[in-house]
């Protein structure tokens, strides 16, 4: 690694990540390469964005021609990526209408004001107050950190927001003890991804879909990294036979450019109207034109091909001998280790060549959703080799 990009990084580059001694100059497909050009193969999407892998050559151009054309024009003026791509969202998802912000934190920022004002207009000051689940995430900004279910990210920055309750994830009893009058929302990730990628129970999602349509509490469901093909269905939603009210998106959506989306379903269309929400470069034309490249591309025959590859990732994880257990949903997998730390096996991986990620104790894998069968095989015999010595 060049000593000296690493200094300059770390000289001048707020310390807020303890990087990996890795610096990736470029990258093809599911493969990327670093300044010697040894080649790793990647597992990780640039934690879930890479949706589409480095560089895909349609991305590419998609979002080359958009930024010779027309690169930028604040949201006072209406231009055609933008619109085109809620609409694609809208009919992909039988959403009503959507906001574009720059990422995850903020898509929920947009999510939690929905909620609020919702339950201002309809029943006055006071009924404000969001459900969160214990060991969930939802961003780095005060309010997505307040609504983050983990006492870890509770430091230092304090005060945190007020309004956010924790019930347990999988225990209807600890959200139904939460919920009273003043409850406004439920927030959930359907697989908790940095919490440990950990889905939840079809039975307890439906439940609290039931008791949020009875008393009219917002469902929010936050698919920041489920969203966008990631567990085989366009949304994480699907495989749950639920219809949350606001869904977030971000990452896999961008697939390499920053992007947030607020997709608000029937009783929310018209929640924020002019001038209550807003952010300078959401619906970016450059942007736009590369998720609307990533849309197109997620047809039905992209996410089933997703589906099928989870299934036989999955399979060959269980059989390695270091593996405890699997758990996760289509390509966004976890593994619980028998004796080896997740931590050093990433480490290790790396300088094997296969690029890993961590999600508490487990290791966690969030391939590119176009990586194929081969590679799939490669990526698995480094991992089965590191756990093995
Ligand atoms: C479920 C979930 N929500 C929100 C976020 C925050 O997204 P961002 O880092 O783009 O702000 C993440 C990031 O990992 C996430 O996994």
């Amino acid at each position: 690694m060049s000593e000296s990009i690493k200094d300059t990084d770390k000289k001048y580059v707020m310390n807020t990540y303890n990087r990996y001694d890795l610096e990736i100059s470029e990258g093809m497909g599911v493969n990327c390469y670093d300044i010697d050009g040894k080649e790793y193969i990647d597992m990780s999407s640039g934690i879930g964005v890479n949706s589409l892998g480095f560089c895909d050559m349609g991305w590419v151009a998609s979002v080359t021609k958009q930024a010779c054309k027309l690169n930028h024009t604040s949201n006072l003026f209406y231009s055609q990526p933008c619109a085109l791509l809620a609409k694609s969202l809208c009919e992909k998802t039988g959403a009503k209408k959507v906001f574009f912000a720059n990422s995850g934190a903020e898509a929920n920022e947009g999510a939690i004001k929905i909620a609020r004002k919702y339950s201002f207009d309809k029943y006055g000051k006071g009924r404000d107050r969001i459900i969160t689940l214990v060991n969930s995430f939802h961003g780095r900004t005060i309010a997505t950190l307040s609504s983050t279910g983990q006492d870890v990210f509770h430091n230092y920055f304090f005060p945190f927001n007020d309004g956010f309750d924790y019930a347990k994830a999988n225990d209807i009893d600890s959200a139904r003890s939460l919920i009273d009058d003043r409850t406004c929302a439920l927030m959930i990730e359907l697989v908790q991804g940095e919490g440990g990628v950990i889905a939840l129970d079809k039975d307890f999602v439906s439940e609290v879909e039931r008791i949020c349509k009875e008393r009219d509490i917002l469902l929010i469901v936050d698919e920041v990294q489920t969203g966008a093909g990631r567990t085989g269905k366009f949304l994480a939603s699907e495989h749950f036979g639920i219809s949350p009210d606001v869904t977030t998106m971000a990452k896999g959506l961008g697939a390499g450019l920053p992007i947030g989306a607020v997709l608000a379903y029937d009783k929310c269309e018209n929640v924020l109207g002019f001038s209550m929400h807003g952010t300078t470069f959401g619906g970016n034309p450059i942007v736009c034109a590369g998720a609307n490249y990533v849309l197109a591309r997620m047809d039905d025959d992209f996410l089933f091909a997703v589906e099928q590859k989870g299934e036989y990732l999955r399979e060959k994880l269980e059989k390695i001998d270091g593996v405890e257990s699997v758990s996760g949903l289509g390509l966004m997998l976890g593994l619980k280790l028998k004796t080896k730390n997740s931590s050093d096996v990433v480490k290790e991986g790396i300088k094997r060549g296969l690029i890993m990620l961590t999600a508490k104790d487990k290791v966690r894998l969030l391939p590119p959703l176009v990586i194929s069968y081969d590679e799939i095989d490669r990526a698995v015999a480094i991992l089965e080799a590191v756990l093995k010595d």
